[in-house]
């Protein structure tokens, strides 16, 4: 398969600028409801094309197909549940009012839906479905169980206007953004690079060797909306992105944030993922060692096995549309003084590693962080972050 970068407008949920006004009104005499931050962060994704091909929040029917089989009810692949959340009282009214106005915090309409479906959520099992356990350890475990509003609705949307982000609009793009972005730069093969940590040499490695391989380039698309409680904030990591872009060749790579709500879902994120990837125009992505990993269980063990992401996703290739470039874990050659796929280092080589959690207690101890591992700057823009 050789993916091309289709420059097609993407589909999006926004109704045409010259509608807006009309529904605006309708919207102020309709029942409203305001978003959290978890719901923005999808309603953005499903409003600008990020879910296609998703058309609102899942009916029921397909809802159910989801969690059974990562598919809608019409067999398009979708791995992870997308529908509202309300509480009780919401649902009791939607027979009554079936359609609703969708705001912000701050009161700005977004989106009004006309809901088709609504049912008491069974959180058991979508946890069973989607994250394989009902352990309280997961995070997505425990958003359901503790954040989540006990109804579901779904049905169609019309979109008014996509959520504003005061914090970096220059990165903030959609996928019909990206993929125009990607055609005036004469891009047609693009790897995406998913993250929601900091990067450092490692993932300069391993991003310029998926795309050297590949005759691509590089979208680095860090997540912006919702990452693993404690993770450090997408403020810092932006700054720390900036500065690593200056370590890649000129017109080599580019940056955009993602305003995605991770669900730590492991396998079937690396799916949802990959999925999303395509509709912002990217004909590549990479997968490495535990991509959206939770962390442990409650017993101390991985939920998920390492390369269960790079699995899955092989067996579904031929269908997602966009290429996987799977990587093993980089580690640091003493030998060769650079970075290495851990299974292209010859059985008594010497390497140097720091997990996640010791790069933390370094921080925190201001222990200094060794070249080898990261560049001075990002070093320095952490040290400031934690301190
Ligand atoms: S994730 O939750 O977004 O997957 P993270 O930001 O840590 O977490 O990783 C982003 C992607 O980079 C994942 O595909 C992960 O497997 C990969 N990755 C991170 N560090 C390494 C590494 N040292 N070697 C190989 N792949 C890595
Ligand atoms: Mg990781």
């Amino acid at each position: 398969m050789s993916p091309q970068n289709d420059q097609q407008a993407h589909p999006s949920l926004l109704v045409p600028e010259e509608e807006r006004a009309a529904l605006e009104r309708e919207a102020a005499d309709l029942p409203h409801l305001s978003l959290n931050a978890r719901q923005l962060c999808d309603l953005e994704l499903l409003l600008n094309g990020g879910f296609a091909p998703l058309s609102g929040y899942l009916c029921w029917k397909d809802y159910d197909c989801v969690l059974e089989s990562m598919r809608l009810e019409n067999g398009a692949l979708w791995p992870i549940p997308i529908a509202l959340d309300v509480s009780e009282s919401v649902a009791n009214d939607i027979e009554k009012r079936p359609r609703l106005a969708l705001r912000d915090a701050g009161g700005t309409t977004l989106a009004i839906l006309d809901a088709e479906d609504v049912w008491r959520a069974d959180f058991d099992r979508e946890a069973q479905g989607v994250f394989g356990t009902l352990d309280q350890a997961h995070p997505g475990v425990r958003y359901l169980s503790r954040e989540t509003g006990p109804f579901y609705l779904g049905g169609r949307l019309r979109g008014i206007r996509l959520p504003r982000h005061a914090d970096f609009p220059q990165y903030r793009c959609t996928p019909g953004e990206l993929r125009a972005q990607f055609h005036a730069m004469g891009w047609n093969r693009i790897v995406a690079f998913q993250t929601r940590n900091p990067l450092h040499r490692a993932h300069v490695e391993l991003t310029t060797r998926a795309a050297s391989e590949n005759g691509a380039t590089i979208l680095l698309h860090p997540v912006a909306g919702m990452t693993k409680p404690g993770d450090v904030d997408h403020i810092c990591r932006v700054r720390c992105y900036e500065h690593v872009l200056e370590h890649y060749a000129p017109d080599s790579v580019t940056l955009a944030l993602l305003p995605l709500a991770m669900r730590m879902a492991g396998p079937r994120e690396a799916l949802w993922h990959a999925l999303i990837r395509k509709n912002y125009g990217c004909t590549h992505f990479i997968v490495g060692r535990d991509h959206a990993g939770p962390g442990v269980d409650g017993r101390g063990e991985p939920f998920y096995d390492p390369y269960a992401a790079q699995d899955l996703l092989k067996t579904h290739q031929a269908e997602c549309g966009i290429e996987m470039v799977p990587f093993q874990e980089m580690v640091y050659s003493l030998d060769e003084e650079g970075y290495l796929p851990i299974d292209e280092i010859p059985e008594n080589g010497r390497i140097l590693q720091i997990s996640g959690t010791r790069l933390r207690e370094m921080m925190a101890s201001g222990e200094e962080i060794p070249e080898w591992f990261t560049y001075p700057e990002v070093a320095e823009e952490l040290r400031r972050y934690s301190s």
